[in-house]
């Protein structure tokens, strides 16, 4: 069997992050590419002398031209600029279109079977683009954001009760902003909802930092944002997408009805498998709780209107 490919454009932080964590688990050989002449070069090559240490055997090449990410399974879109302090993730949004725009054209065209997960900001009006500019049906364009808000809501939720990370299930709806909408009656401690275990007061305070949970580390490292954790989310969805798992996991899908919401993408829990969006899962929300996600559908929706698609 051929080992898959995956291409990564953007050799910054989340992306050379992100490659790195595909080769060093073995998943599939990764191309980095970047408009930065030498960049990727340098990283992937980086990236492939620690392979003889850590010990796998997926390819790391860095490159400036498209024609090396043919064939690709997966495209991750993480070129783009990142957020400063001060900055919304709405204040990209034109810049980082143009860009989207492009890189998804270059790559699209030589990867037409592949399934492209996006990662720059604004997230979800960048699906949109990437949608339109792959011309790829909506189950192949998802975005990654939900994996990393569940991910920072059941660190929080860990800290807090001191148990294991591993016990704690996090459920987040709606757009990757600030108006996202954390579940808390379906986030759980081994399989108890955290509104059991923790008074209202202590619950709106995790949300509210998961909420805030991208601005807290852009105010500790002042000069880009997060990518540890942004680039293991991705790889979970990589995982999920190449060993067609069938994972269920928050990701930014394309809702034609579903949630009361038509023609948009936000965060909702989807099937993740080879043919990438394979269900939106629905689940019944409280009136409180849709009246949340409305709000931050309505803030994508304004973001996607002022980029005209
Ligand atoms: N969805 C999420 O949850 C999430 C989490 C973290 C970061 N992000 C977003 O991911 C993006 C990348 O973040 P980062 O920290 O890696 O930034 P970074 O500045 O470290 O890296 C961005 C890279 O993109 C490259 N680039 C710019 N224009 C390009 C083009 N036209 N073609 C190819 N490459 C190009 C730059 O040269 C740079 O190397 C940002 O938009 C950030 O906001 C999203």
């Amino acid at each position: 069997m051929p080992r898959s490919k995956v291409t990564v454009i953007g050799a910054g932080n989340v992306g050379a992050t992100t490659a790195q964590r595909i080769a060093e688990a073995g998943l599939a050989d990764v191309v980095l590419i970047d408009i930065v002449e030498g960049l990727p070069q340098g990283k992937g090559l980086d990236l492939a002398e620690a392979a003889p240490v850590v010990g796998h055997d997926a390819r790391v090449v860095g490159t400036n031209d498209y024609a090396d990410t043919a064939g690709s399974d997966i495209i991750v879109v993480t070129s783009g600029l990142a957020r400063q302090p001060g900055m919304s993730r709405d204040d990209l949004l034109t810049k980082n279109a143009g860009i989207v725009r492009s890189v998804v054209e270059q790559a699209a065209a030589v990867s037409r079977d592949a399934i492209i997960v996006v990662v720059t900001n604004p997230l979800d009006a960048m699906c949109h683009v990437a949608l339109e500019a792959s011309g790829f049906p909506r189950e192949r364009v998802i975005g990654m954001a939900g994996v990393l808000d569940s991910a920072r809501f059941r660190t929080f939720i860990a800290q807090e009760l001191a148990v294991s990370v591993e016990d704690t299930h996090a459920f987040v709806l709606g757009g990757h902003g600030d108006t996202m909408v954390p579940l808390s009656r379906y986030s759980t401690v081994a399989g108890v909802p955290i509104t059991e275990l923790l008074d209202a007061e202590r619950v709106r305070a995790l949300e509210e930092r998961t909420a805030n949970g991208g601005a807290e580390i852009v105010n500790f490292l002042k000069t880009g944002s997060a990518y540890y954790a942004p680039a293991a989310s991705v790889v979970e969805m990589v995982e999920a997408i190449l060993k067609d798992k069938k994972k269920i996991l928050p990701c930014a899908a394309y809702l034609d009805g579903q949630y009361g919401t038509k023609g948009l993408y936000v965060g909702v829990p989807v099937k993740l498998g080879r043919a990438g969006v394979e269900q939106v899962i629905e689940i019944t929300l409280t009136r409180e709780e849709q009246a949340a996600f409305d709000k931050s559908a309505a803030a994508v929706r304004e973001l996607v209107d002022k980029l005209k698609l």
